[in-house]
């Protein structure tokens, strides 16, 4: 027997059944199209395995990843739903991808290039998906070179060398629904697809909408939706009523607490006095972790449902919370803080740490690392047929 290694102090709890109800909340709101599951940076943080299988369980059609290496993760734990890998380089051999039978976007002429040629060598048909960029100006076949491509996806297809599933882009303003330039990448998707039917593909599944567009615009016309971020449970939309729950919540063990006299200087650079005799607690995380630095003085934790503040810098592995001078035995060493969580009973969330960071709560969530331990659970919350609780 080796040695017994103690429980990493923090971890980042992932509850699966949040992740079904918010997959069954894209569905509805996608109202008829097929809904495919954004599970690429390993489910946005959150464990791409049993966070697939969740938004599958919760109706999700399909899932979407940006590596070949993301899709061909899916498929060895035995998942053969559709999957489509974005993001690959112009020199890289797919033929694992092929194999595998993993959709890939074309988001170059240089890319058709790679894929007929693993398509030519291998004599599999490759699944295709032109990605067009409608206005992003990020990855995608720029519209003056959409025609020329156009040709050369037919003159594939015939030879059977590729099967082209649809068309699909990205918008770059979803996050504010009324922007103008929606429209606009609406518009040129679907003249995209107009002319590649005119050629004579199907084109059978096309899509444009994010999690915000599947929630704000379902009437966009197109036959697929990829949502991400709100099947995390985080709104895509500040402010839009959408039902969701967010699934990961992050904790932290208190380590110990102490008295502090009046006057005190706290952690590296004493950037917060005591201005009182008080207590606080020591709670183990820190931006090694996912706790971020610039968070220092502007987080609170929730410990047994009352939040306290961070005081003076948050450490690599460890930050300190002011429990005020009178705490009594409220707080004892080996409580859990929560750091961010679902929001329930004011706790902190993950869109709090944006808001005071200036950045988006995608980055807050997917920063979660070094020794949180990920733990995935079934909380019950929000599941059909009430209160499951467990852990897989
Ligand atoms: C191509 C593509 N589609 C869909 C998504 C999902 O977007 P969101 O997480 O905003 O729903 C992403 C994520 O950035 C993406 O890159």
């Amino acid at each position: 027997m080796g040695p017994i290694v103690p429980p990493s102090p923090c971890r980042a709890e992932i509850d699966l059944d949040a992740i079904e109800h918010n997959s069954r909340v894209l569905v509805r709101s996608a109202s008829g199209a097929r809904v495919m599951a954004v599970v690429k940076a390993d489910a946005y943080g959150h464990g791409a395995v049993p966070v697939s299988l969740a938004a599958l369980r919760g109706g999700a059609d399909a899932l979407g990843v940006t590596t070949i290496g993301e899709a061909l993760e899916l498929r060895s734990a035995g998942i053969d739903t559709e999957i489509l890998a974005w993001l690959y380089g112009v020199g890289d051999d797919v033929t694992a991808a092929l194999e595998a039978g993993v959709d890939l976007a074309v988001p170059s002429p240089g890319h058709l290039d790679t894929v007929l040629e693993a398509a030519r060598r291998t004599g599999l048909r490759a699944r295709v998906t032109p990605k067009l960029d409608t206005g992003l100006a990020r990855s995608g076949i720029t519209l003056d070179e959409w025609s020329a491509l156009l040709e050369r996806l037919v003159s594939a297809s015939d030879r059977g060398l590729v099967e082209v599933t649809g068309l699909m882009a990205h918008f770059a303003h979803a996050d504010d629904p009324g922007n103008p330039v929606i429209d606009q990448q609406v518009d040129r998707l679907h003249a995209c697809v107009a002319d590649a039917r005119a050629r004579g593909l199907d084109c059978p599944v096309n899509h444009h909408a994010n999690s915000a567009a599947t929630l704000t615009r379902p009437d966009d016309g197109f036959e697929m939706v990829r949502p991400g971020i709100a099947l995390y449970g985080l709104n895509p939309v500040e402010g839009l009523d959408a039902d969701l729950v967010p699934a990961m919540t992050f904790t932290a063990e208190v380590l110990m607490v102490k008295r502090l006299a009046a006057g005190q200087g706290v952690s590296y650079g004493h950037t917060w006095f005591a201005p009182r005799d008080t207590t606080v607690a020591l709670v183990a995380a820190g931006y090694a972790d996912g706790v971020w630095r610039l968070l220092s003085g502007r987080l609170d934790v929730s410990i047994g449902g009352r939040r306290y503040p961070n005081v003076g810098r948050v450490c690599m592995d460890q930050f300190v919370v002011d429990l005020g001078p009178d705490p009594g035995e409220a707080v004892r060493a080996g409580d859990t803080a929560v750091l961010f969580g679902t929001g329930s009973d004011g706790d902190p969330t993950a869109a709090e740490w944006a808001r005071t960071l200036g950045t988006i709560h995608y980055e807050v969530v997917t920063a979660v690392r070094g020794r949180a331990t990920r733990h995935h659970v079934l909380t019950g919350r929000r599941a059909p047929g009430g209160q499951r609780k467990g852990s897989r």
